[in-house]
């Protein structure tokens, strides 16, 4: 996943091409992004950087338990006083600073509340890595990659900054996308006394353990399309017979390769077709309603403008061509791209790790149903242990998630248990399908729009915003305001 909303992990079997998508949206083992594309240009950002000594183990008092690695937050304190309320993204599965350039929201709000920002980088990502260099490949050091320990670095930088600012009763707000927004989630229903509240943007904490049914992902995906146009779900549906019958010819491969404007010759089909997958996917998950640049650059409302392509096309013409021709607008909407890189692995983010996560903890199987307008397949679970034994030498713990944090039955159980959290979803994004969709309680709520998209509403305001957006984002700061009056109240003692 070098691509994450929950990271896309590609995994290529023998037979079978199987994709595993990060929450953040990205692949893993075999990235869909071309190198160039991947605006490495890190854009200024109003934060100063910091690096905070961390505890290698939270939870075992061994000597290796003490090493320390450096965690890198970036805070921006311009619109604080003391006493203030804080406001922490819990950093997921990448760099902290890509998180930051497209979480703008807090930034936005900031003044309104006079918080400080902190954004926190997960542990094992960007430049927080225990072991440099080394930290992805030693199994018995990526073991403490996971969510309990990030959470638990979360509670301990929070704490040790309070402190530094003799700032102790700020209320802290954390804030999070995708896996952040589930770490977000999460990290109120376990550190109560730390945060008061959460905003859980796009969170699927229940793509777990057969919670949502394993073909949702696809089926949203197959979904959006549909909305846009009938014609171009079925174009795009009827494209991959007519790959196979390409590629499967004599010199199909090559023939491929030239269709296909590769930099280099396909060694297989699978790359080809999970290439055109990636940009139906990811565009679907950034179905924005206005220009943005999180995955790739696009316009205003991608999926319209890929079905456009597709339905522009005059009558029988080939459905591949089409096909190809869509998906050129996610790889080349900036028109700089020579050629196609189909098989380089690249990661722009900083986010290898997820692979590891999803083969220990992050365990969320999926198919593709023969109703998808993707190519069907199903689950071969057995197949994904043993690539995750063979690659890290670790068996996937599909129950685990569930058994830390829940998600069975999540109403029944958190109508009598917690309070302030908001789970944001915005129904264009695939990843919505496995997430908080109903309203739980007074306190536990669910914001849903129809045409919001991955953490839509974490992104900074633009001109072009419309008005869904902005309601939700008012609802949104209208919630987080009575949160933190309601803590200034407690805290004086009043009613
Ligand atoms: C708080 O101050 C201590 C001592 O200077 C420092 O080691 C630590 O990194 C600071 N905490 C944070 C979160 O920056
Ligand atoms: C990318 O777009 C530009 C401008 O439309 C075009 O000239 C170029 O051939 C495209 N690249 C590929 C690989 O299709
Ligand atoms: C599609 O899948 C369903 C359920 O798995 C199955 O009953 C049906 O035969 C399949 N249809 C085709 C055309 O493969
Ligand atoms: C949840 O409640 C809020 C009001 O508190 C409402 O605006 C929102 O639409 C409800 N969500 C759902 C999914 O019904």
């Amino acid at each position: 996943m070098s691509t994450c909303l929950l990271c896309l992990v590609l995994l290529f079997f023998s037979v079978v091409a199987e994709a595993t998508y990060s929450p953040g949206g990205f692949h893993h083992l075999s990235s869909l992004r071309q190198k160039k594309k991947a605006s490495k240009s890190k854009p200024e950002l109003p934060f100063e950087t910091r690096y905070f000594p961390q505890n290698l183990d939270h939870f075992s008092f061994t000597p290796e338990s003490y090493k320390v690695f450096h965690q890198k937050y970036l805070i921006n304190s311009r619109f604080w006083r003391k006493g203030g309320p804080i406001f922490v993204y819990t950093g997921n599965e990448g760099d902290i600073d890509w998180f930051a350039s497209n979480t703008g929201f807090m930034s936005d709000i900031a003044p309104k509340f006079r918080a400080l920002l902190v954004f926190i980088e997960h542990r094992f990502y960007g430049e927080s890595t225990p072991i440099r260099k080394k930290s992805h490949k030693s199994a018995e050091t990526l073991g403490y990659l996971n969510s309990q320990q990030a959470l638990a670095d979360f509670a301990i930088l929070i704490r040790s900054l309070k402190q530094n600012l003799s700032s102790e009763a700020s209320p802290v707000v954390v804030f999070g996308g995708s896996y952040g927004g589930m770490l977000a989630a999460w990290f109120r229903l376990k550190y109560p006394h730390i945060a008061i509240g959460a905003l859980a943007s796009s969170a699927p904490i229940l793509h777990f353990d057969n919670i949502v049914p394993l073909t949702s992902f696809y089926d949203a995906v197959s979904q959006d399309f549909k909305d846009a146009s009938m014609n171009c779900f079925k174009v795009i549906k009827r494209s991959w017979e007519e790959l196979d019958a390409v590629s499967t010819k004599k010199n199909g491969l090559q023939e491929l390769s030239k269709k296909f404007r590769t930099c280099k010759g396909l060694q297989s089909r699978y790359s080809a077709s999970n290439w055109l997958s990636g940009a139906f996917v990811y565009t679907a998950m950034v179905n924005y309603p206005t220009a943005a640049n999180f995955m790739a650059p696009l316009p205003g409302y991608p999926v319209e403008e890929m079905c456009k392509i597709i339905d522009g096309f005059p009558r029988g013409s080939s459905n591949l061509d089409r096909a190809f021709a869509a998906a050129s607008l996610y790889y080349n909407y900036s028109g700089s791209e020579k050629c196609f890189e189909m098989e380089q692995q690249t990661d722009d983010h900083g986010l290898n790790g997820w692979q590891y996560q999803a083969c220990t903890e992050m365990v969320m199987p999926m198919s593709c149903s023969n109703q998808s307008m993707l190519p069907p397949y199903d689950n071969d679970y057995e197949a994904f242990e043993e690539q995750c034994k063979s690659r890290y030498g670790v068996k996937p713990r599909p129950h685990w998630i569930t058994t830390e944090f829940g998600g069975m039955r999540i109403e029944t159980v958190l109508k009598r248990f917690g309070s302030n959290i908001i789970f944001s979803n915005g129904l264009q994004d695939p990843w919505s399908r496995g997430g908080v969709l109903k309203n739980i309680s007074s306190s536990i709520v669910a914001l849903v729009t129809k045409k919001g998209a991955h953490h839509a509403d974490l992104r900074a305001a633009t001109k072009g915003d419309p008005e869904w957006l902005k309601e939700q984002r008012t609802q949104e700061v209208a919630i987080i305001e009575k949160w933190i009056s309601e803590y200034y109240r407690d805290l004086r003692g009043e009613n």
